[in-house]
């Protein structure tokens, strides 16, 4: 199994500590982000890709390149306000140029993603801590652009399972995160990191295990 994973915004605030912990797991982070957001100097763990994920010819190289068989996608628009002012940049940028980076993955046999998605998704929640059977009922357009992406990927990895034997060619194994809101002077105290960070990455590196077959 290659030890390449591809993460789209590993330039990005939460995708820099992704590839940090993936590093320290023994993986080669391979990031690949548009830099819309994100900074170049905070890839610091692997090489970096300056391409949108919806670049159908450079995600393709990318994957041939480093033999890439998983991917972590934390890429995205993620202001609530914006997306209210601007609602089209995020159903592009979240969803449309998602299903274009899903469709490239499927056509180069990459049947393990996870995706970070948002607390947002579940509106205003009926019981906190929110549970996984929660219903989603987003308040805003970056909600919506989560939630229904989340929907079309489940919907193409149910597709997988239906046909377990085509499941590779055919669809995309998917992991959903629900990420909440870590605010950046946690990420400076130690024990916090440990709650964090290191426990959901572990967890993070153990949904791509998972997902990730055997070598043939
Ligand atoms: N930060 C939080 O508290 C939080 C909470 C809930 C969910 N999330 C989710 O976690 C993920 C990462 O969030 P973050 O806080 O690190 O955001 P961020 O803005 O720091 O990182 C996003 C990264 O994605 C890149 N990017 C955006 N669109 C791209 C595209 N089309 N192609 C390639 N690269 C692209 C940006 O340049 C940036 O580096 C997002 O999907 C977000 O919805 C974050």
């Amino acid at each position: 199994m290659s030890k390449a994973i591809l993460v789209a915004g590993g330039a990005g605030y939460i995708g820099s500590h992704v590839c940090k912990t993936l590093a320290m797991s023994g993986y080669l982070p391979v990031t690949l982000d548009n830099l819309c957001t994100g900074r170049e100097d905070f890839v610091r763990f692997g090489p970096l890709v300056k391409a949108d994920v919806a670049d159908t010819a450079v995600v393709r190289a990318t994957v041939m390149k480093h033999g890439i068989k998983a991917v972590i996608d934390l890429a995205g628009s993620i202001e609530v306000g914006e997306s209210v002012r601007d609602p089209l940049k995020y159903y592009g940028n979240n969803l449309a140029a998602k299903i274009a980076f899903l469709g490239t993955l499927k056509e180069c046999g990459v049947n393990a993603f996870v995706f970070s998605s948002t607390a947002a998704v579940y509106g205003e929640p009926k019981a906190v801590p929110i549970p996984e059977t929660h219903p989603t009922q987003p308040k805003n357009p970056y909600g919506w652009s989560k939630a229904l992406f989340d929907r079309y990927a489940r919907r193409a990895a149910d597709a997988g399972h239906e046909h377990p034997r085509r499941a590779v060619h055919q669809a995309v194994g998917v992991g959903v995160l629900v990420t909440t809101n870590m605010p950046w002077p946690l990420m400076l105290r130690s024990v916090a990191d440990v709650v964090c960070w290191v426990v959901p990455f572990c967890a993070i590196c153990w949904i791509v295990s998972a997902l990730t077959p055997p070598a043939l």
